[in-house]
């Protein structure tokens, strides 16, 4: 276990800054995610706390020591890919041990090293195979494996789901949890997929253009979000957004009232999730569906509301709805994000 500290982290390739000025600490055996859009600085980031890239300013720290200038080997730390990068002509055994084998650890060492390492994974059975004779999963798994079997302070992985089908994905998201439940490492882990940062992270820091817009608990950013940012990142499907206007600390859409004591003047973003609304007769919403999705349990129903914006709701599978029905949909105003021009969020006290 480590803690992990970022102080004043920047990282230029030439004219172009990619990371800003990155502030981060990581306790103890806490698993952290990063998300955000595609070209943000995730990956760049956890390349440099690896050591596979420089700081152009700043310090990294790992367990209060300066680690920055020190090789990658030298750092305590593995990296797990989105490719696994498993070497093809060596069975999971030999891929297990390579680095250890490598670095010249004693053999009945490596050898304990990788049955345990291999008892963790459920790899057992599959010690002589070769990665083209593994599924997805198990070559990922060997991936992680050998991360394992160094016994690293921190592990970073780098979107290690994202090649695997949904199925798939879903059972080693589980494993990754198991996995951190057991060893108590400190994580970092980088995702596109909103589902995996929710249900990993002790906090998930949200990334745009190289700077972080929010860190928090899963649940502190569902709640309150800072901005409209993040607030359309996390939660899916995403919060609805509507144009608003607010006079005398009550907004409307339209003539319709929504919340009250919201402390803005003039026009404002309203923020609903899907999952806030539901059918009701007497609610504030009158639409037009355009789309039903049914999913089983659930649904998702498409709305162009009366005033020409468009809206989606999360209902549950008991609804049956068609393309141009009337719907009304109802919300409570307590629940409703309220977001100036600049997209900061507005507390509605
Ligand atoms: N070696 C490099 N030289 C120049 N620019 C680079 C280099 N590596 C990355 N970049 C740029 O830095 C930015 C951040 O890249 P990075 O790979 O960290 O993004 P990311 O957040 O991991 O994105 P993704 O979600 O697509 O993996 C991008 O604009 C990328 O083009
Ligand atoms: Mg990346």
């Amino acid at each position: 276990m480590a803690t992990l500290e970022l102080k004043s982290v920047k990282k230029a390739f030439g004219d172009t800054t990619v990371i800003q000025n990155m502030e981060l600490a990581v306790e103890h055996g806490e698993l952290v995610v990063f998300v955000g859009p595609s070209g943000c600085g995730k990956s760049t980031l956890l390349r440099m706390i690896a050591g596979l890239e420089t700081l152009t300013a700043g310090e990294i720290h790992i367990d209060g020591q300066r680690i920055d200038h020190q090789p990658p080997s030298n750092r305590g730390i593995a990296m797990v890919f989105q490719s696994y990068a498993l070497y093809p002509h060596k069975d999971v055994r030999g891929n297990l041990g390579f680095s250890l084998k490598h670095a010249k650890v004693d053999k009945s060492e490596i050898d304990k090293r990788v049955n345990i390492a291999a008892d963790i994974l459920g790899l057992q059975d599959l010690m002589g195979r070769k990665p083209r004779e593994l599924s997805g999963g198990q070559r990922q798994r060997v991936a992680i494996g050998r991360a394992i079997v160094r016994e690293p302070q921190v592990f970073l992985f780098d979107e290690p789901l994202s090649n695997l089908d949904a199925a798939l994905r879903v059972h080693m998201r589980v494993e990754i949890l198991k996995l951190h439940q057991r060893l108590k490492n400190t994580m970092v882990y980088v995702t596109h997929d909103q589902v995996e940062a929710m249900t990993l992270a002790d906090r998930i820091v949200v990334f745009r253009d190289g700077s972080v817009e929010q860190v928090g608990t899963p649940l502190e950013l569902y709640r309150e979000p800072a901005n409209r940012f993040v607030a359309g990142f996390i939660g899916s499907p995403a919060m609805n957004f509507l144009e608003a206007a607010c006079q005398s600390e009550q907004v409307s859409l339209g003539a319709t009232h929504l919340c009250k004591r919201v402390h803005a003047d003039g026009d404002v973003t309203l923020g609903i999730r899907p999952e806030h609304l539901r059918v009701d007769e007497r609610g504030q919403l009158r639409g037009e569906v355009q789309v039903f999705e049914h999913l089983g349990g659930e649904a998702f129903v498409h709305l162009l509301l009366e005033d020409g914006q468009q809206l989606v709701a999360r209902l549950d599978g008991e609804h049956h709805m068609r393309p141009g029905d009337r719907c009304v949909l109802g919300v409570d105003p307590q629940k409703c994000h309220v977001f100036d021009l600049a997209g900061l969020r507005i507390g509605n006290v």
